[in-house]
Order: structure tokens, then C-alpha cells, then sequence
């Protein structure tokens, strides 16, 4: 028999593709062949990332979206798209759905992972007799969390640790989910509705995943997290002298994602904050085109060798696993996340949107962070960025949140292979029920 053939949907997102990219190389080396199916600028971006030993497991396929004016096609990925854009790049890609049951059609593949925002292409695949499964690129704690106040509207959410008073912003997610106007046919669920992959280990957020498959509405499969990249590679000589430089622990590795630009004011706070810290800091500095948002005045001559700023995209991994860096000011993306803990980087938690906060208060459960707390407007103030940094970078605080990162890191990766077994029973068993029903 040949290679089990699986067809992968991620959303147009960085955020959800490098998830399912991890997924593709981790079937691939249980002896999968993994198509990818997206539009070619997300193409370019994951062909980038394959590491060459997967070239002949993984392969891409284009996903054309049609020619909208609103949506030029630079505006194919979300990264980068102006958010008067997201509903519309839903709307072309909602706008697919014959192009991939074409390609479904023509592929005949074994089986389809597809993402939870494109509901709609686990109903082709099934109108199609292919099995598949639906892949929520973030972790059960979050998932649980929607799943309460979409079936529970007006309950109390079981685990306070995670509630918060913003949930009008963390619901944002979810919005987007219901704008992908979902038709699955409720009286006919197949079993394959009832899995959901999650980007996630047992060691983070178990109880979550024990509480959603209690429900008895949802059996969560997490994937496992990811090994770091197979070369996380060498640092640019010049970065890496600085680093040399620095003693253990002592510098903090400032990012706030692919999808977020801090406006003017938090840009300033952030800025004044790293200053007043007097931490030694490296700060991924990005910008918005069109927008007037800049460094303070002066800042760069004032900080000197204390700082380095990266405009634009530094190379995330190989500076988390530096032995100099002690701390990570981060908005909480799931991806950053998951490095930080594989690299027992404690967080300094900034949460900007989406899923950040709920994924901050996660990370603070689990004892690996600290959450840098906002004024009574919900802004930034950089008295409590510093103050925050300085509790990581100089006092005990750092080393007992390194201690507990460090265990909950062995923790993920001890069981990183026994979930890879989990996902692929699944598939397997969805695969054979298809089977005997044909
Ligand atoms: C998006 C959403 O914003 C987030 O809420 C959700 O959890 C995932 O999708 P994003 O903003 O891209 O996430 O952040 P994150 O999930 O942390 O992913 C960023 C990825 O880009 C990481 O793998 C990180 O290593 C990489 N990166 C980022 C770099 O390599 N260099 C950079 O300069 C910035």
C-alpha cells in the first residue's frame, strides 16, 4: 500500500500556518504525504519554510481567490491586510469553495485537516466521502473557553483563573468564526465533527481538554508542541557578539507578533518602559505603512549598547534559545508562546488581542508568566512595563518562573510523541470508518 494521502487547509494567516506546517512535518515523518493547499503569496512564505528533507513528503498546492477589486492579490494573507480587509479576504475565500472541490475531486486524497475558520471545506470534503478533521491552531483552554459561551450563554465559566473582564475583545475570535457562516448540516454530524486537533499538550492545559471531552460535544486531540525548527541555525555575527556580551539571563527579547503594530502611545510606553527597566533588551520594532509611528526622540542614543532594535523581523527562535536572554515581553500569540516555553524563556505577558489575553492568563495559571497589568483605561503605562521586566530580569521572581518553565518544557516534550500517536489513531480510525462504509 502507498502513503495515506492528507490535504491540508490553514487559514491565510502566519498564525495558523505555521501550526498546520508543524502538523505537516510531523505526519510526514510518520509516513504521510501532506498536500498544502493555499494562495500562492502564503505559498512562497511556507515553501521558504520546509526544511529540505521534506521535499518529497510535502507538497503545495494554489489556492487562486478571485480577483475582488477591494482585494488585490498582495492582500492574500492576512499579515499585513489592513482589518477593514479581514471580512473580505473571508468573503474570497468562502468564495473557493467550487475551485477546492475541484481539487479535492481531482487529488483523491485520503483524508483532509482542515482549519477551524474554513468549517465549510470539511462539508465538501464530506460531500466527497473524504474523512477529515478540523484543526483549532490554538490550545483547548481557549477552545473550552468559546465553547462555554457559545452552549452556556449567560453561565459562569467553570475555571476563574482563565475569566477575564475583557472578554468582549478576547470574543473577537470568535466572531470571526461565525462570520464563516458555517453550514454544517446539524442532524448529520459524523463523527469526524466530534475531534478537534488543538496546537497543544496535555502538560499545559489538560484539564481543559479533560473538561471539553466531558461535555461529551467535543473530543480534543492535541498535536503536541513543536521541536524547534530542525536548524534554529546561527545568529547574525554581529547580534550574537552582542549576546556574547551579556551575562546569563540578563536580557529580554521584546515581540509583539506578525499581525500587531503598537500605535504611537504604545510605542512610547513600551520604549520608556524598556528604558526605566534598565534591563538590556533586543526589540523587534514594526511598522505599519502609511502610519506615523516612530521611536521616541533620542531613544536610540540614549539606550546605546543596552539595546538592540530590530525593524521589521529578527529571527525569533535562535534568539530565544540564547543563554543570555532571561525574559520575553510578548503579546502571547500562541507560537511565541509555545517557543518560550520550549526555550524556558519566562514571559512578561503584554496581551494585545484575539486570544493573547486569554493565552496570558494560561501562561500565569501555569506559574511561567507575569502579566504586565494596564491603567484603569486599558492602556499600556510604561511605570508597569518596567517594573514587571525588572521583578524577571533581577529578582527571584525570574528564577522561580524559569524553574517552572523549565519543568513544564520537559513536561511538553516528554510527551510530544505519544499525542503525535493519539493524532494519528484518529486519523486512522476515521479513515477505516469511511472505509466500511463505502
Ligand atoms: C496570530 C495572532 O495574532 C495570535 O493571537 C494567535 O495566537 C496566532 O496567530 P502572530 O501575531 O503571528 O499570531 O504571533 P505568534 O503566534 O506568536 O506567531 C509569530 C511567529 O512568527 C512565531 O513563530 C515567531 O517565532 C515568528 N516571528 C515573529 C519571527 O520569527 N520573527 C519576528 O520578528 C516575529
Amino acid at each position: 500500500m502507498g502513503k495515506l494521502r492528507i490535504v491540508m487547509l490553514p487559514y491565510l494567516a502566519y498564525g495558523h500556518i505555521t501550526p498546520f506546517l508543524e502538523l505537516a512535518k510531523k505526519l510526514s515523518n510518520r509516513g504521510f504525504s501532506i498536500d498544502i493547499c493555499s494562495s500562492p503569496i502564503n505559498l512562497s512564505f511556507i515553501k521558504e519554510k520546509i526544511p529540505e528533507k521534506y521535499s518529497s513528503s510535502i507538497h503545495l498546492i494554489e489556492l487562486h481567490l478571485p480577483n475582488l477589486p477591494e482585494l488585490p492579490p498582495h492582500h492574500h494573507t492576512t499579515n499585513g491586510l489592513p482589518s477593514h480587509l479581514k471580512q473580505t479576504l473571508f468573503k474570497a475565500l468562502k468564495m473557493t469553495k467550487p475551485q477546492f472541490h475541484q481539487i479535492l475531486n481531482d487529488k483523491k486524497p485520503d483524508f483532509l485537516i482542515y482549519d477551524i475558520m474554513l468549517l465549510w471545506s470539511g462539508v465538501v470534503a464530506s460531500s466527497l466521502n473524504i474523512p477529515s478533521l478540523n484543526f483549532y491552531t490554538v490550545n483547548a483552554a481557549i477552545f473550552s473557553y468559546f465553547f462555554h459561551f457559545y452552549y452556556n450563554p449567560g453561565e459562569e465559566f467553570p475555571f476563574p483563573a482563565l475569566y477575564m473582564r475583557d472578554y468582549e475583545q478576547a470574543k473577537m475570535t470568535h466572531e470571526v468564526v461565525d462570520d464563516a457562516e458555517v453550514e454544517v448540516d446539524k442532524d448529520n454530524v459524523t463523527e469526524s465533527d466530534k475531534f478537534v486537533l488543538v496546537h497543544s499538550s496535555k502538560s499545559i492545559d489538560g484539564k481543559y481538554m479533560d473538561y471539553l471531552c466531558g461535555t461529551g460535544q467535543a473530543k480534543v486531540v492535541p498535536i503536541g508542541t513543536q521541536s524547534p525548527e530542525d536548524d534554529v541555525g546561527d545568529l547574525d555575527i554581529e547580534l550574537l557578539k552582542w549576546l556574547e556580551k551579556k551575562t546569563e539571563h540578563s536580557t529580554v527579547y521584546v515581540s509583539f507578533g506578525s499581525e500587531y503594530f503598537l500605535s504611537k502611545e504604545e510605542m512610547e510606553e513600551v520604549a520608556y518602559g524598556l528604558e526605566l527597566s534598565g534591563a538590556d533588551f533586543i526589540w523587534v520594532v514594526r511598522y505599519q505603512k502609511g502610519e506615523q509611528v516612530e521611536l521616541p526622540q533620542g531613544f536610540k542614543e540614549r539606550i546605546g549598547e543596552r539595546g538592540r532594535i530590530i525593524e521589521g523581523w529578527a529571527p525569533q527562535q535562535r534568539i530565544l534559545k540564547h543563554s543570555s536572554i532571561g525574559g520575553f515581553v510578548t503579546h502571547c500569540g500562541w507560537n511565541s508562546t509555545l517557543e518560550s516555553i520550549e526555550f524556558g524563556v519566562p514571559i512578561i505577558a503584554m496581551p494585545m488581542l484575539y486570544d493573547q489575553p486569554l493565552n496570558a492568563r494560561l501562561m500565569v495559571e501555569n506559574g511561567v508568566a507575569v502579566e504586565v497589568p494596564r491603567d484603569e483605561n486599558g492602556n499600556l503605562d510604561r511605570l508597569n512595563i518596567a517594573e514587571k521586566i525588572k521583578h524577571v530580569i533581577s529578582d527571584e521572581t525570574g528564577e522561580n518562573l524559569r524553574k517552572k518553565m523549565n519543568n513544564l518544557g520537559e513536561n511538553v516534550r516528554s510527551q510530544r510523541e505519544d499525542e503525535m500517536d493519539g493524532v494519528v489513531e484518529v486519523i486512522q480510525l476515521l479513515i477505516d470508518e469511511k472505509n466500511s462504509q463505502k
